[in-house]
């Protein structure tokens, strides 16, 4: 796996020498922030080693090399999931291919169902914290020591000073940033109504099939983790609808300027975030 990295990440500096501090995930309908990067460089994941392509509509498959302001950035439009039967380890293989490019700082970025009362669709909702109820974790086999500890501490995996940098940035643009408990299910199927019930009596706030493996694996790589939620619908049972992709789709280019600002503006703050 180590030298795979080394492999994947050799290929990426081969194309671009850059040494990225940041690195994006983009989530469903939510690629075209990449619009807001300058300098870029594109490099398809079917070319890069040990990448697989996405095969989910709305998620590119694309690697952007780029600048925001003076932040060098390196951007995952579109992402791997448990649901297209792909094991762990290669969900999260192009995240630490981020790290093994030196990025340690990591923004995730998603759409999820409200669970919470509170949220509307097109609400920004800041991961405070997760519910891996996955079934899986991308640490499961044997540890890599090269990358992290066997039994990584999770109590402040998405990063405390990333969260406030973001609040600022909200606050300064005007909106509230809501921030909640982000609930992982392998998917492909969306919830049922009762299985939505049960989430919010566990206390989760919003419900996706995304994120939870790459904060583990960043996390295990010791890397400073943010993420971001699009809340793109309620959650089944909520609102007399069902629920489509098409449709989540469609409401998270909605929010798209406002969630590429966000973005933008918190990224540039980033660029001298020390310990
Ligand atoms: N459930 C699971 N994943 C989702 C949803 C949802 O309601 N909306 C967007 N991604």
């Amino acid at each position: 796996m180590y030298e795979k990295l080394g492999t994947a990440a050799k290929y990426i500096q081969g194309i671009k020498q850059t040494t990225p501090t940041v690195g994006i995930v983009l989530g469903s309908g939510l690629g075209a922030f990449v619009d807001q990067i300058e300098n870029t460089t594109v490099i398809p994941y079917s070319n890069i080693p040990f990448f697989r392509n996405t095969t989910v509509e709305g998620h590119e498959g694309r690697l952007i090399l780029g600048q925001v302001g003076a932040v060098e950035v390196a951007v995952l439009q579109g992402r791997l999931h448990v649901y297209e039967g792909l094991p762990t380890e290669e969900i999260v293989f192009p995240v630490r291919t981020l790290a093994t490019l030196g990025i340690e700082t990591l923004i995730l970025t998603n759409a999820a169902g409200g669970i919470n009362f509170d949220y509307t669709p097109g609400d920004l909702v800041l991961i405070e914290d997760h519910l891996n109820m996955m079934g899986v974790n991308p640490l499961i086999g044997p540890n890599l020591n090269e990358l992290g500890p066997r039994f990584p501490d999770m109590t402040l995996t998405y990063n405390p000073k990333l969260r406030s940098l973001m609040q600022e940035v909200a606050g300064k643009m005007d909106f509230n940033l809501k921030s909640g408990i982000y609930c992982a299910l392998q998917g492909p199927t969306y919830e049922t109504p009762a299985e939505i019930k049960m989430l919010r009596t566990l206390g989760a706030d919003m419900v996706g099939m995304s994120t939870v493996p790459e904060a583990i694996a960043a996390n295990h790589l010791g890397m400073k983790v943010c993420g971001v939620s699009c809340i793109t619908n309620m959650a089944a049972g909520m609102k007399n609808v069902t629920l489509k992709h098409e449709d989540i789709k469609i409401e998270a280019r909605k929010v798209m300027s406002r969630f590429s600002q966000l973005l933008t503006d918190s990224i540039k703050k980033m660029e001298n975030l020390n310990e």
